[in-house]
């Protein structure tokens, strides 16, 4: 039997960092987010019965398998089987630099495992088994918009896609290398020594509301702002760590002003970020060539992705 299990990122309007203590990933602030339709993780799946150990190859590569030992362990044990695992997955964007390839492969690796073991979890427990991979990965098992409540073992459906269809998120990719500081470990960081992350903690929950009651009514005006307050805290967070942690690179903070003069001028455009030095634009469809342009004014280098709302998780056995 082989299984191809497909899973789009997770880009969080309202940002999780920080884990609580105890427990695997279990998020010290709640989050909001979108799947990015057109975005794509895909993971074959096959059982090898014969084999020593489980194999996880990503783009070519042989991974460590440490990563994912407690999660292929986990539905191994639920199925009562001793067989290994090789699963191999492709993403159709960068790796590793901020763009949540975590998020997508994580819950690929999550949605194959359940359907090559026949274990049949929800969608629930799939959300808590993608976790334990990364925690954006438990946001990651849904389409549309998502909610990851503080200290919650999985992910919620907040909204379908169809709910703001025209809503865009433009990925401006300036730098595809691989990021020097993994979110996992600058998580910890920024959490066992900088002195801004209670005030990150104490803000977290009104902003998740604020983005939240935004995103329902649809106003993009107040979810660009909770956002932009939202990626910005946790960014202070990582700066004042020590030692600090530093993604932003030259053209991230071109982008980051060239957003506030679009917005000056009467475009509707809100940047956010994540563990990396990328910059992601909110924006509507009426509004996605005009603000590429821009962009690519001052960034001419820069690889644009336009994505809306959607990424369904797909699932598909061969026997
Ligand atoms: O769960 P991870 O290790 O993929 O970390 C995600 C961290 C951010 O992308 C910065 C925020 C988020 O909520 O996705």
């Amino acid at each position: 039997m082989t299984v191809t299990a497909s899973a789009s990122p997770s880009l969080a309007l309202i940002k999780y960092w920080g884990k609580q203590p105890g427990g695997v990933n279990l998020p010290a602030t709640s989050s909001l987010a979108v799947t990015l339709e057109g975005l794509r993780t895909t993971t074959r799946l096959r059982l090898q019965p014969e084999a020593a150990a489980d194999e996880v190859v990503l783009a070519g590569r042989l991974q460590p398998t440490a990563t994912f030992s407690p999660m292929i362990d986990l539905v191994r044990a639920r199925a009562g089987s001793d067989a290994r695992v090789r699963a191999e997955s492709e993403n159709s964007f960068p790796t590793a630099a901020g763009i949540a390839s975590s998020s997508s492969g994580f819950a690929a690796l999550a949605l194959g495992l359940d359907a090559l073991f026949e274990t049949s979890l929800d969608r629930r427990e799939l959300s808590s088994l993608a976790r334990l991979g990364s925690g954006s990965a438990s946001r990651a098992v849904y389409g549309g918009f998502t909610t990851w409540p503080r200290g919650a073992e999985h992910a919620e459906p907040a909204f379908p896609a169809g709910h703001w269809p025209e809503l865009r998120v433009i990925v401006v990719v300036l730098r595809a290398a691989a990021k020097p500081v993994s979110s996992r470990s600058g998580m910890n960081r920024t959490s066992e020594t900088s002195p801004v992350y209670p005030a990150w903690l104490d803000e977290s929950e009104t902003l998740f509301e604020r983005g939240l009651a935004a995103l329902e009514a649809r106003d993009i005006e107040a979810l660009g702002t909770a956002m932009r307050e939202s990626y910005l805290l946790m960014f202070a967070s990582m700066l004042a760590a020590k030692p600090p942690i530093v993604y932003w690179q030259p053209e991230t903070v071109a982008v980051i002003h060239a957003a506030e003069s679009m917005r000056a001028g009467g475009l509707p455009v809100w940047e956010t970020m994540d563990a990396g030095p990328q910059v992601k634009l909110l924006t509507t469809q009426a509004h996605v060539s005009r603000v590429s342009e821009r962009v690519l004014a001052i960034a001419p280098a820069a690889e644009l992705i336009v994505a809306g709302p959607g990424g369904e998780p797909e699932v598909r056995g061969e026997r």
